[in-house]
């Protein structure tokens, strides 16, 4: 691994506040850093980001799932960014299509929220991805050139990752074929002029995370249901062959 590799564990709405506190204390115990180039992050419920202040000087990197658009006012119920840098979030993903599809977030929330995370130096993960009728009917490069236009269009730094999230991926423990996903890492990399990290996520696993592990221009995953278990999680990087 020489390259910067990035692993991402997503805990999405699974863990409480005592468990995620209880897995990363059991991880950190367990997990001996190999590689200074391995970059692991945390991307903690929003709610439970306090945690983030214990791994302040650690290997491990706590981020937020989500972060509010707004900096700072009357916005009831939102998650914060200001409270993010007093706990020491070290990234943000942004626009998992599972905000998309729940919480009706639009591709203009999700670059004033890219703005605000550049603005505040938390890294921002941005997931872009296909619908299963988009691969089916082959219009995967159409679907996501239109995203990364307007990602594009509003970026004032690079200091991003995109994550390639195909839609039907997640959760159900299916990837597309490997030639697939090199084709769309390949096409994100070469629309930003191989100046962006592109990470891949959905249904990553013990099973396939070693061959994932071999497309070249793949610069780390963001892993969901395979990362709930603290033992299973740290095998689990260990498979990476790079
Ligand atoms: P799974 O790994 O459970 O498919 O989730 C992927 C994902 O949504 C990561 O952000």
């Amino acid at each position: 691994m020489n390259k910067k590799y990035y692993v991402i564990a997503n805990f999405k709405m699974n863990l409480t506040y005592n468990q995620t506190k209880e897995y990363l204390n059991n991880f950190s115990t367990i997990y001996k850093l190999e590689n200074q180039n391995l970059y692991l992050g945390f991307a903690l419920s929003p709610d439970i980001t306090s945690l983030g202040q214990i791994y302040k000087n650690s290997n491990l990197k706590i981020g937020t799932q989500n972060i509010s658009e707004f900096e700072k006012g009357s916005y009831t119920g939102e998650c914060s960014i200001l409270n993010c840098i007093d706990n020491n979030i070290n990234f943000a993903i942004i626009g998992h299509y599972e905000r998309k599809h729940y919480f009706q977030e639009t591709l203009l929330k999700i670059n004033k929220k890219i703005s605000l995370c550049q603005k505040y130096n938390i890294l921002p993960i941005v997931c872009v991805g296909e619908s299963l009728e988009e691969f089916m009917s082959g219009r995967t490069i159409e679907a996501l050139e239109s995203q990364l236009l307007t990602i594009k269009r509003n970026l004032v730094e690079k200091n991003i990752i995109l994550s390639y999230e195909p839609i039907y991926a997640i959760g159900n423990g299916k990837t597309p074929e490997y030639k697939h996903i090199l084709k769309v890492v390949n096409f994100i990399k070469t629309f930003f002029n191989n100046s962006i990290p592109v990470l891949y996520g959905g249904s990553v696993n013990a099973l396939n995370i070693n061959e994932l592990s071999k497309i070249k221009s793949l610069d780390g995953f963001l892993v969901g249901n395979a990362s709930l278990e603290y033992k299973s999680f740290n095998n689990l990087i260990n498979l990476i062959k790079k």
